[in-house]
C-alpha cells in the first residue's frame, strides 16, 4: 500500500481510500482531544509550492504538517528566482538538492505534479493543477459526507456550476463514485464538459436535477480566472437560473438536504448568503476536515526511491 505520491483521486484503489479515511478519522478524534502534536513526522520538512492562491489548501497542509511535526517552508513564488525566469525543473532540482521530504505542490498547469514527481524523491503531493485534480479535496468531501452517511452507497449528490473549469467537480465525483455515490452535473450547457462519464447524469434544468432527488447539493464557484467572461451568462441571471436563492434554499431546507461547497463562495452567484447560516450547510465542516485528512496523506505517504529519474520535462 506504500505510496510516494498523491497526484489524482483515479488511480487510487478503494482500499486506499477506505484506509486514508479511516486514518482521518483517528487524526480528528486525536486532535479533537486536547493533544496538540504527535512526533509522527519528526525531522522531516514539507515544502509547500503554491504557484496559485489559496487559502483553506495551503493553510490546512500547514496546521497538518505542523501537528505531524514536520518542518514547514513556505515557498514564496512572487519572490523567488521565478520571477527572473528561473524553470519549474531548476526550481525543483534546487529544491532537491536541499534534500525536502514532501512537497505541496499547486499549479495551472495540468500535470505539472506529476511530472515535479519524476524528478525528485520527496513525496509529491497535488494541491490542484488546473483543471486537472485536486485529490485532497475529493478526500475531505468524500470524509465529510461520510461523517453524515456512514454508508455513503446509493447516495445522491447534485454538482451545480462550472464543472467544465473544475478540479474539485473532477476529483470528488470519482471518488465518491468509487465509494459508490451515485453523482449528477447541473450546470449551462458552456460550462459542463462535452464529454462526461456515462455514469454521470447531465442536467441543464434546476427543477429536472431537484426531482432526480439528490440527497446533497454541492455547489462551485464559476472560476472567472479560467475562461473568457464574454462566454459567461449574466450574473444575476446565472444567480436566477442556477444559485441556490433564498426560495430554493427554503425548499432544499424542507427537504433536509446538505448543502456543500469547496470554497471560495462567490455569494450572490452561486449562493445566497442565508446559505452560510444554513443548518446543513457542511461549508465549515469541509474546511475543519481538510486538516485531518492531509494529516493522514502526509503520515501515509513515504518519500524515496532512486533519483535521479530518467524522464525529462519541458516547462
Ligand atoms: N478548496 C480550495 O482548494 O480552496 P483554496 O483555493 O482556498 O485552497
Amino acid at each position: 500500500m506504500a505510496r510516494k505520491d498523491l497526484l489524482d483521486i483515479a488511480s487510487l484503489h478503494r482500499e486506499e481510500i477506505e484506509f486514508l479515511l479511516d486514518q482521518s478519522t483517528s487524526f480528528k478524534k486525536l486532535f479533537t482531544r486536547s493533544v496538540k502534536k504527535i512526533p509522527a513526522l519528526e525531522g522531516k520538512s514539507v515544502l509547500m509550492l503554491f504557484y496559485e492562491a489559496s487559502t483553506r489548501t495551503h493553510s490546512s497542509f500547514e496546521v497538518a504538517a505542523k501537528r505531524l511535526s514536520a518542518e514547514v517552508t513556505n515557498f514564496d513564488v512572487a519572490h523567488s528566482s521565478i520571477t527572473k525566469g528561473e524553470s519549474v525543473r531548476e526550481t525543483i532540482e534546487t529544491l532537491q538538492a536541499m534534500r525536502t521530504d514532501y512537497i505541496v505542490v499547486r499549479h495551472s498547469h495540468p500535470g505539472l505534479p506529476g511530472m515535479i514527481a519524476r524528478q525528485t524523491t520527496a513525496s509529491v503531493i497535488n494541491a490542484g493543477d488546473g483543471a486537472h485534480e485536486h485529490p485532497t479535496q475529493a478526500l475531505l468531501d468524500a470524509f465529510t459526507i461520510k461523517e453524515k452517511f456512514p454508508d455513503p452507497r446509493g447516495k445522491k449528490v447534485l454538482i451545480i456550476g462550472d464543472i467544465l473549469h473544475s478540479r474539485v467537480a473532477r476529483s470528488t465525483s470519482t471518488l465518491l463514485q468509487k465509494l459508490g455515490v451515485e453523482v449528477a452535473y447541473l450546470g449551462p450547457g458552456s460550462l459542463v464538459p462535452k464529454y462526461i462519464p456515462v455514469s454521470i447524469r447531465r442536467f441543464t434544468d434546476y427543477e429536472a436535477a431537484m426531482a432526480w432527488a439528490p440527497d446533497v447539493v454541492y455547489l462551485l464557484r464559476v472560476q472567472m480566472e479560467r475562461q473568457d467572461v464574454q462566454f459567461f451568462p449574466n450574473v444575476r441571471e446565472y444567480h436566477r437560473v442556477y444559485g441556490i436563492t433564498n426560495a430554493r434554499l427554503a425548499e432544499i431546507s424542507d427537504r433536509g438536504l446538505y448543502i456543500m461547497h469547496p470554497g471560495p463562495v462567490n455569494r450572490g452567484v452561486e449562493l445566497c448568503d442565508a446559505v452560510m447560516d444554513y443548518e446543513r450547510s457542511l461549508i465549515t465542516n469541509q474546511v475543519e476536515n481538510g486538516i485531518s485528512v492531509r494529516m493522514a496523506v502526509l503520515d501515509w505517504l513515504t518519500p524515496g526511491g532512486e533519483f535521479p529519474r530518467q524522464e525529462s520535462y519541458a516547462a
